[in-house]
């Protein structure tokens, strides 16, 4: 006879309703796939959504989550409620009373990632968090699991939904900002506050989580460079293209002598990459390893089905772990506090957007400034005419560094000709 998992879920919003809902649709399967059977013994949920595809029965649901994880009989917590309290305390304490738990919070996990593995390891329990990183991709278990014989080298992530749906429409269909934004929350993809998607926060929560199985090291988003697509204008994107490159918003950590470089931007990617034809609500994630060469990930990065798919597949995981008789823990071990990159020593291709007037000595004082940083200019574009008004002057540069960029475009800036603040994105070629 089939084994028993109780499951109990707190949340059901996007992604917990349509667990619950393919749980409950798909439960028979599971069980003849793995030999267990996974019931849902409760669900919680403060604000009842009855529009819900499925909506479970009067006795399955409560407005108390202590009625989950006090509940002896419940084997794994499945927190999709986000952000950081009560979900810490909840996972913490789930963990802590023997239960597993499966969560999707890259909120939670890029402060507390191995705090709560210890814990888990210490009770005998799993944490499954497949979900909290690129939806459906499975880049977690890839690292855990599959790429494990590696020494990781590069990762470059399009790791959010949101802004890639963005910064594609703004490409494709030449749409505003906020019509795009405003579709994408619509659809179920953005963050409840869409400025964690919008200023690059989500994707650095993401990169910390896989950053930290990648390298062995603890890191957390506060500790690099983030920026994000709201300065984006759909000139950037025109000039961008005309150069032959697609604008996306990037997360990227590289081993860099003994640091790693980490940090997430927007950057223009040359057509041709296979970064640069990831469109929509998809993501990727392109790795480097010493044993695989290159290797690139790429599915549906958000949204309530994308994101069941990966809690599903931890919840049937950690079900058929304890249900077996071995304990498999973590065996997760921190090499030393690895160093961060700092920004000034960044090197890389920069686009340059200038505001300037239309005169005579204008771009020949802004390429004396460059000069004189050591920037070297590897093409120029300039639109139109306009002795009157300021017009955009676009410049690629061939490598250069942060420090030197940062230098020379403060000092342009200051120019009598310059009449906003210049555009500076970096290339990833
Ligand atoms: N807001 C996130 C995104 C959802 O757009 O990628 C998935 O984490």
């Amino acid at each position: 006879m089939n084994k028993k998992i109780n499951i109990g879920i707190i949340g059901f919003g996007v992604v917990g309703s349509q667990v619950g809902l393919i749980l409950h649709r798909k439960k028979r399967i599971f069980s003849c796939y793995n030999g267990v059977d996974y019931q849902i013994k409760k669900i919680c949920e403060i604000n009842w959504d009855t529009s819900r595809e499925w909506l479970p029965p009067e006795e399955l649901r409560t407005h108390n989550y202590e009625d989950i994880i006090k509940d002896p009989d419940i084997d794994i917590v499945v927190e999709l409620i986000g952000k950081f309290q009560p979900a810490y305390s909840i996972v913490k304490r789930s963990l802590e009373s023997g239960k597993s738990v499966v969560t999707a919070n890259k909120y939670l996990l890029s402060k507390k990632l191995i705090e709560l593995i210890t814990i888990a390891n210490k009770h005998g329990a799993y944490l499954g968090f497949e979900a909290s990183v690129a939806g459906a991709i499975p880049i977690i278990k890839g690292l855990k699991e599959s790429f494990s014989a590696n020494r990781i080298t590069s990762i470059i992530g399009i790791l959010n939904g949101t802004t890639n749906f963005i910064l594609s429409s703004m490409t494709r269909k030449k749409q505003h900002f906020t019509q795009a934004l405003t579709l994408a929350q619509q659809l179920g993809y953005a963050e409840s506050d869409p400025t964690l998607d919008i200023s690059g926060r989500d994707s650095a929560q993401k990169l910390a989580i896989i950053s930290t199985y990648a390298f062995h090291c603890s890191i957390s988003d506060d500790e690099f460079l983030i920026e994000g697509i709201d300065k984006i204008e759909q000139q950037d994107i025109e000039f961008a293209s005309e150069l032959g490159y697609r604008i996306k918003l990037l997360a990227i950590a590289k081993r860099v002598d003994n640091s790693i470089s980490l940090r997430v931007h927007p950057a223009l990617v040359p057509y041709g990459h296979m970064l640069a034809d990831v469109e929509d609500v998809y993501n990727a994630v392109y790795l480097e390893g010493d044993l695989f060469g290159k290797s690139l990930l790429y599915g549906e990065g958000a949204g309530g089905r994308a994101a069941a798919s990966a809690v599903l597949a931890d919840i049937i995981e950690i079900g058929k772990k304890i249900t077996s008789k071995a304990h498999f823990s973590e065996q997760f071990t921190i090499e030393q506090k690895i160093a961060i990159q700092p920004v000034d020593k960044i090197e890389s291709r920069y686009y340059l957007r200038f505001t300037a007037v239309d005169r005579p000595g204008v771009l020949a004082k802004i390429a004396e400034i460059l000069g004189r940083n050591k920037i070297s200019i590897a093409s120029v574009i300039q639109k139109g005419e306009n002795p009157e008004n300021a017009v955009p002057i676009v410049m690629l540069t061939h490598r250069a560094m942060e420090k030197n960029i940062r230098s020379a475009i403060k000092e342009i800036d200051r120019l009598f000709c310059i009449k906003n603040q210049t555009q500076v994105l970096r290339v990833e070629e």
